[in-house]
C-alpha cells in the first residue's frame, strides 16, 4: 500500500494528523472543527498574537466561541504554533491564508505562494495539500504543482494536492460549517478522492469536480454572482432615486415571487476581504488570455461609485437643512463591512467618511463591534450612543445595520438620518426624519 494509500485508514481511524496554516476567519473555525471531529490539529500562523491568544484558549473570531476552543484545546486536540517546521509531522495541510489584492488592483498571491515554499521545504510522501484561499484558476495546478514537485517528490503519486474553496460567511447564524456543501477538485483522482475523504468527517455534502481549476472556478463563480447582483440592485437604487420610488418596497415585493428572482440589496458599496476582492481574480486572469470581463468591469464601476453617492446625498440633505458639509457633524452608525460583524476590511464605511472628512465635515461613528478605525492615518474611536451623541449630530448616517443598534431611539433622538440599509423599517415613530438610500 502507498504512503497516500495508507492516509485513507488514518483518516478513518482519525489518527491523521490534520494542519491548518492561518488561523483567520477561514482557518479558525476549519480547525476547531477537525479538532471537533477527533483529529489532532494543529494551527500555524506567523501572527504571534493570534497563537498566544488561541493557546490561551481565548478566540478572536465571533463564529468561534472562545468556549468551545477552550473545549478542543483541553482535550489536547487542538493547538496553535507560529514554528512552521510543525508542518513536517503532518499528514494533511488546509492552507488559509489571505489573497488580497496589489495596490495595482492585481492578485497578491504572495501569502499563499509563501506558505506553500515552507511546505515544499519540508514535503514528505504521503502528505495531502488542501488550497482553501480564493484565487485564479489555474493557480493550483500551474503556480503550485511545479514548486511543490521542486522537492523531488511527485503529486498524486508521493504526494497529494487539490483545491477546496471556503464558503464561510461570518456571523452567518443560519447553517452550520457542517451543513454547507463543500467542494473539492484534486490533481488527480487520487488527490480528490483523498481531499473528499477528509472533508467528508466534517462536512454533511462534499462535491467533488473534476480538476482543481475547476474548483477554483466555481468560488469566482458563486462571488462574482453575488457582485453582480449587488451591483444590480444598486444600479436599481440610483434609478428608483431618480424615479421617486423606494427601491427596498420595490426589491421586497419582486422578492415575493416564488421563482426566478433571488433577492439582493443596495448599500453603500462593497465590503469584506471577499466580494470586492474576487472578481479582480477573475477579470486579471481573463485579461491574461485576452478576454474581457464585462460584467465584472460594470458591476465594479457601479458598486465601487457608491461610497461617493452616499457623500454626494449627505452633502444634499444638509443643504436641504441649510447647513454646508463644511463644519456640520456627520455621526455614522456602523462601520464594519456587514452587520453584525467586527471586521473592517474593504468596509465603504471608510470611503465615506475619507470623502465626507476631506470637506471638512465633523465625523463620530458608533459600532458596537469596532473599538476604533483608522482612516488615513486619522483614528476615529467609538463614541457612545448617547441621546445627547444623536441629539447633536447634524445628520445620523446608517451604513451598517447591526441588530444590537436601536434604531427607535435613534430615530427619536436625531434630527435627521440617512439609512443606506433600510434599519430602519421596522421604526413607526418621526418617519419624516428618516430618507433612505
Ligand atoms: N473571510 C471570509 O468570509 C472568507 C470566506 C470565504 C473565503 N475566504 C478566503 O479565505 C482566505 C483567508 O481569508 P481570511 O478572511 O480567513 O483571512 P484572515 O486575514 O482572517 O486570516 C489569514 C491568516 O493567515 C495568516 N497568515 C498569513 N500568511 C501566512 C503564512 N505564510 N503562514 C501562516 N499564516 C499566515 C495571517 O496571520 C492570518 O491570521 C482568503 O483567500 C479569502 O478570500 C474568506
Amino acid at each position: 500500500m502507498s504512503r497516500l494509500e495508507e492516509l485513507r485508514d488514518r483518516i478513518d481511524s482519525r489518527e491523521a494528523r490534520i494542519g491548518v496554516v492561518g488561523l483567520g476567519y477561514v482557518g479558525l473555525p476549519l480547525a476547531v472543527e477537525f479538532a471537533k471531529a477527533g483529529f489532532r490539529v494543529t494551527g500555524l500562523d506567523i501572527d504571534e498574537e493570534k497563537v498566544r491568544s488561541l493557546q490561551d484558549g481565548v478566540s478572536y473570531i465571533g463564529d468561534v466561541p472562545s468556549a468551545e476552543l477552550a473545549a478542543v484545546r483541553a482535550d489536547d486536540r487542538f493547538r496553535a504554533t507560529s514554528d512552521l517546521s510543525e508542518l513536517t509531522r503532518l499528514d494533511v495541510i488546509n492552507i488559509c491564508v489571505p489573497t488580497p489584492l496589489t495596490r495595482t488592483k492585481d492578485p497578491d498571491v504572495s501569502h499563499m505562494a509563501r506558505a506553500v515554499e515552507e511546505i515544499k521545504r519540508r514535503l514528505r510522501s504521503g502528505q495531502l495539500v488542501v488550497l482553501g484561499s480564493t484565487t485564479y484558476p489555474g493557480t493550483t495546478h500551474d503556480l503550485f504543482v511545479p514548486m511543490l514537485e521542486e522537492s523531488g517528490l511527485s503529486v498524486g503519486v508521493d504526494f497529494s494536492l487539490a483545491f477546496s474553496p471556503e464558503r464561510i460567511d461570518p456571523a452567518n447564524k443560519r447553517f452550520k460549517v457542517r451543513e454547507v456543501p463543500k467542494v473539492v477538485g484534486g490533481e488527480t483522482p487520487l488527490c480528490t478522492e483523498l481531499a473528499a475523504k477528509v472533508f467528508a468527517t466534517i462536512f454533511d455534502q462534499v462535491v467533488p469536480v473534476s480538476s482543481s481549476q475547476s474548483a477554483e472556478m466555481v468560488k469566482l463563480l458563486e462571488n462574482t454572482f453575488r457582485a453582480i447582483n449587488i451591483g444590480l440592485a444598486n444600479e436599481v437604487a440610483l434609478m428608483c432615486e431618480r424615479l421617486g420610488l423606494d427601491v427596498w418596497e420595490v426589491i421586497e415585493a419582486a422578492a415575493t415571487k416564488p421563482y426566478g428572482f433571488m433577492k439582493f440589496l443596495p448599500g453603500p458599496g462593497l465590503g469584506g476581504h471577499c466580494i470586492p476582492v474576487d472578481p479582480s481574480y477573475l477579470s486579471w486572469k481573463m485579461k491574461s488570455l485576452n478576454f474581457p470581463a464585462r460584467f465584472i468591469d460594470l458591476a465594479t464601476d457601479i458598486n465601487s461609485r457608491m461610497p461617493e453617492h452616499v457623500a454626494d446625498r449627505v452633502s444634499d440633505l444638509l443643504n436641504q437643512d441649510r447647513l454646508a458639509l463644511n463644519g456640520s457633524s456627520v455621526l455614522i452608525l456602523g462601520v464594519a463591512y456587514k452587520k453584525d460583524v467586527g471586521d473592517m476590511r474593504e468596509s465603504p464605511a471608510l470611503d465615506v467618511i475619507r470623502q465626507l472628512a476631506s470637506k471638512g465635515a465633523a465625523i463620530s461613528y458608533h459600532d458596537p463591534h469596532i473599538r476604533e478605525c483608522n482612516v488615513d492615518g486619522t483614528i476615529y474611536k467609538n463614541t457612545d450612543l448617547s441621546d445627547e451623541a444623536l441629539g447633536a449630530a447634524d445628520l445620523v448616517v446608517v451604513l451598517t445595520d447591526h441588530s444590537d443598534v436601536d434604531y427607535d431611539r435613534v430615530v427619536d433622538k436625531a434630527h435627521r438620518v440617512f439609512d443606506t440599509r433600510n434599519a430602519t423599517a421596522g421604526v413607526s415613530a418621526h418617519r419624516e426624519k428618516i430618507t433612505k438610500l
